[in-house]
């Protein structure tokens, strides 16, 4: 491994959660804690690389030296990654991202009333990775993520297809050391070729340089 080999290159990372509002009390998010994400924006680091860490709500530590921008929302994170991804090399899109989001955010608290159910519309977040798929896939390296409980290969190689990236990082949320919160993993790199490599229960940030090795053997040309 050639300690300095991202020397020169830009590399935008997305990680953690998003939070879409409700009211000014609520919001509907998930588990992701951003590990993956924040092991990424550190081994990119070390290897001399140019970090752009946009982080949605998680729970690691800042890391000294990385321009990171806080973002909440899934639109939030959106502009500031399109933003950054113009004279970006390498896009990765580590982030869980919330599908939907509220059609409406309620200015005031929500009562219950006498309520015994209530619904809350949903309207369609913008998929991130599949824009930057359309905008950039010429000139730049985009990789995403995929968590699934079931058909996590099938699941994944789609994703890939459709969202017309590089390679996407697979994980099956219900396999022992994988999934949120964890500093382990076991994932699969499944690239746009069909080329599935499937590896065993590791560190994140072992697996973020095998990630970030991946990323550096696909050019192209900016
Ligand atoms: O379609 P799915 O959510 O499973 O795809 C996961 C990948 O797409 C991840 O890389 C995630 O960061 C990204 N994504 C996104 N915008 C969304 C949903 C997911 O960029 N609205």
């Amino acid at each position: 491994l050639d300690s300095a080999d991202l020397t020169g290159k830009k590399i935008v990372i997305s990680a953690g959660a998003t939070q879409e509002k409700i009211d000014p009390v609520r919001f509907i998010t998930n588990h992701s804690t951003g590990k993956m994400g924040f092991a990424l924006a550190r081994a990119a680091m070390l290897r001399g690389g140019q970090v752009t860490l946009v982080a949605g709500h998680n729970s690691c530590e800042p890391i000294t030296g990385i321009k990171t921008i806080d973002v909440s929302s899934a639109d939030e994170m959106r502009s500031s990654i399109i933003n950054e991804s113009e004279s970006a090399d390498i896009i990765i899109m580590a982030a869980a991202v919330a599908d939907f989001k509220p059609s409406a955010v309620s200015e005031n608290k929500i009562k219950k009333k006498n309520l015994n159910d209530m619904s809350i519309a949903l309207s369609k977040n913008p998929d991130i990775l599949k824009e930057l798929g359309e905008k950039f896939d010429d000139k730049k390296t985009i990789v995403g993520f995929a968590m699934e409980t079931e058909d996590l290969i099938k699941n994944a190689s789609e994703k890939c297809v459709n969202k017309n990236v590089d390679f996407i990082v697979a994980n099956n949320l219900k396999t022992t050391g994988a999934g949120f919160g964890t500093d382990t993993n076991v994932a699969s790199l499944i690239d746009r070729y069909g080329n599935i490599s499937e590896l065993p229960l590791m560190d994140k940030f072992e697996l973020s340089n095998i990630i970030l090795d991946k990323a550096l053997s696909i050019n192209k040309s900016k």
